[in-house]
């Protein structure tokens, strides 16, 4: 049961699809106070554990910190920072009395989970309008408590995205791939290796002087050659899109958009300014849904050139520097001239330059229109309503590609996001680092992030700033082989890290070919829990709650309806201890083939050299595998084999790429007798 608490006239922020919700009553868990500011606190008992926060650092389950839900370019992924670029507001309180809780806010909250106070959640915001939704799991369900109250918020909060079946094929990106050449020597290397792809990405290099929409003639003189040339052969394209939009006589997305004043403008009428990549800039009022619409449209510019897919960037949004910001620190670094930079003031002029980056007070000096939820439309300053300008660029991309491709699933993700832009596209995990922790990172991040809705996720693998190394790619590898999007993306300053880089292409291509013939199960598991508000990726608590070693384990998953995964994140290691909570087929996968051995519930110590891929399938389930074949269009789902001791199985299977997506009709029984 599903139950609202109304504080105020809240801002829409579009996460919520069902009106019929009882106004709570009784079904209220914590305290609620509203006088000054809006505050929940909720006490904890021993055992209690508290789940969700999507996007976020540390643990899987979250208590013992403290987490601020705000929108940031954050390069940082540590255990001190509090924000990320995404807003995901819902957590699941596990203990005597299990509930889930989700703030609709799209202003700054912040969420003490047992931080100050280890026995009490503490969440506050200074909003003037806030809808808290209580969710109590249904009785008699016969999955756990945990898996059904994220089944009911997501019901609540509407169909998750769901990509193109070639979104789920393996994505070769980089911040420097600057000219056509460099897209055609990535296609080469990997079609002579034998290992299969599905997109390039392009970062900004491909725009003409950073500018979104356009294209750089000099660079990539006929993109759309480019992409018929590259889609013959199974390969699409994904370019960038940027948030800010060049201040420049000249171009036309910039005139357009002043001409109809669609830019965020400050108190006095003037359009906001701040610098980005391609320097002053302007920035879309997302929040309107005119300006939504004029901006969607701007992506036809590239599907008429034949792209099928795009990430949007920079959306939080990020902001270097703004006018206002950057006088000041002028005027500061000049006052330090001639002066004798003691201790008192020689951190102080380190920080200067660097002060003016995401500023609070920048976001406080422009506004966005925005719609309440009484149906009015009202400014609000940006820093009330900051969570929902990403997601909203997100909504912009996806209304305006589904009306220049009618009909047509295109791939969208974005870097920033509020719950609500899990309907409208897939998001990245931002810039993180080629780091070992940040693979464990990845792994605690992924279910917070299917609790939220936000299936369509995958980290940067291989570490997005700092250099790979070809243990960590592979470990890496071994983890993003399981989810929904599995990209290769690193910084222009960083080593190259593409597979070919490495000596041992071989074992990437094994991994790959895992990847391929899984995806008509990843693909069907995908599609049924989108369409039924399942978990793609669970905490092993979620599936096994009464067994406590389970529910206390952070470095292991479920993956779709059948597998366990329990990567190896730790360098030099040749394997790792895995905890079974039942008798399990252990599934190795080396040089391209699996090798099944069952094991008994509890403790094992395995063996994984780093090129190998090594999981679980639970004892009742059957997977099915295709054979593997270098592109997503050429994978044949008619020749299956299996993995597991289950029976049959149900495999949902479509053209990849209809709007119109529905089990009726396109389950297909399958049973290892036909092997
Ligand atoms: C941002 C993105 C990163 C991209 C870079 C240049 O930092 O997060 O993925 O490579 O911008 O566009």
């Amino acid at each position: 049961m599903i139950c609202r608490q109304r504080t105020g006239i809240p801002v829409e922020t579009g996460a919520v699809v069902q009106d019929a919700v009882k106004t709570a009553g009784k079904n209220v868990y914590g305290k609620t106070t509203s006088a000054k500011k809006f505050e929940w606190t909720c006490p904890l008992a021993e055992n209690d554990a508290v789940y969700g926060l999507g996007e976020n650092t540390r643990g899987i389950n979250k208590r013992g910190f403290r987490y601020t839900s705000w929108c940031s370019d954050e390069t940082n992924h540590n255990e001190s920072t509090q924000s990320l670029y995404g807003a995901h507001n819902f957590i699941i309180v596990r203990g005597k009395k299990t509930f889930g809780i989700f703030f609709d806010t799209p202003s700054r909250i912040t969420f003490d989970l047992g931080w100050t106070d280890i026995h009490s959640i503490t969440v506050s915001s200074e909003t003037d309008g806030i809808d808290v939704y209580y969710i109590t799991p249904e009785k008699q369900t016969k999955e756990s408590s945990l898996c059904n109250i994220v089944r009911q918020f997501r019901t609540l909060i509407g169909t998750s995205y769901i990509p193109p079946l070639w979104g789920f094929g393996y994505q070769q990106s980089r911040w420097g791939y600057r000219t056509e050449k460099d897209v055609l020597e990535v296609r080469k290397q990997f079609r002579k290796a034998g290992v299969p792809l599905d997109g390039i990405c392009l970062d900004i290099d491909y725009m003409e002087d950073y500018e979104s929409f356009t294209i750089d003639k000099k660079k990539f003189p006929d993109m759309k050659k480019l992409s018929s040339d590259l889609k013959s052969d199974g390969i699409r394209l994904i370019p960038i899109i940027d948030a800010g939009i060049k201040i420049k006589d000249g171009y036309k997305v910039y005139e357009d958009g002043k001409k109809n004043g669609y830019f965020c403008k400050k108190t006095d009428g003037t359009e906001y300014c701040a610098g980005v990549w391609p320097g002053r800039s302007n920035f879309p009022d997302f929040t309107r849904k005119d300006v939504r619409a004029w901006f969607g449209a701007q992506y036809k510019n590239l599907t008429d050139a034949g792209i099928e897919g795009f990430w949007n960037d920079m959306n939080e949004p990020a902001m270097f520097y703004s006018d206002e910001s950057l006088a000041a620190a002028f005027k500061k670094l000049e006052s330090f001239s001639g002066k004798n930079l003691d201790i008192n003031c020689f951190f102080d002029f380190c920080g200067t330059s660097g002060s003016t980056f995401n500023r609070l007070d920048d976001y406080k000096r422009f506004y966005n229109e925005v719609t309440l939820k009484n149906g009015r439309i009202a400014k609000r300053r940006h820093d009330t309503i900051h969570n929902i300008y990403g997601s909203h660029m997100t909504r912009a991309a996806n209304e305006g590609l589904s009306a220049i491709l009618p009909g047509k699933r295109t791939l969208l993700y974005s870097r920033a996001s509020c719950i609500g832009s899990h309907r409208w596209g897939g998001i990245w995990t931002g810039d993180n680092k080629s780091w070992w922790s940040h693979i464990l990172m990845e792994l605690k991040m992924l279910p917070s992030l299917n609790m939220c809705g936000f299936m369509y996720s995958g980290a940067d693998t291989g570490g997005y700033a700092d250099d790979s190394s070809e243990d960590l790619l592979l470990r890496w590898t071994a983890l993003g082989v399981f989810t929904p999007l599995l990209r290769n993306h690193s910084a222009w300053n960083t080593k190259r890290q593409e597979f070919y880089q490495f000596e041992h292409p071989q074992y990437f291509k094994s991994m790959m070919q895992l990847r391929y013939s899984l995806i008509p199960y990843m693909y069907s598991e995908y599609v049924q829990d989108a369409l039924s508000g399942g978990m793609f990726i669970r905490p092993l608590a979620f599936d096994y709650p009464d067994d406590s070693r389970a529910c206390h384990i952070e470095d292991q998953l479920m993956v779709c309806g059948g597998l366990m995964i329990a990567p190896v994140y730790e360098q030099n290691a040749d394997g790792r201890m895995v905890y079974l909570p039942e008798k399990m087929t252990m599934v190795r996968w080396h040089a391209g083939k699996a090798e099944q051995t069952l094991l008994a519930k509890g403790d094992h110590y395995i063996e994984v050299p780093v090129s190998d891929i090594v999981f679980f399938v639970k004892h009742s389930a059957l997977i099915p595998l295709c054979r593997p074949a270098l592109s997503t269009d050429r994978l044949d789902t008619k020749h299956l084999t299996f993995l597991g001791n289950g029976i049959k199985y149900d495999l949902y299977e479509d053209d990849g790429f209809t709007t119109d997506i529905k089990t009726e009709g396109r389950i297909r029984r399958v049973r290892k007798e036909a092997e």
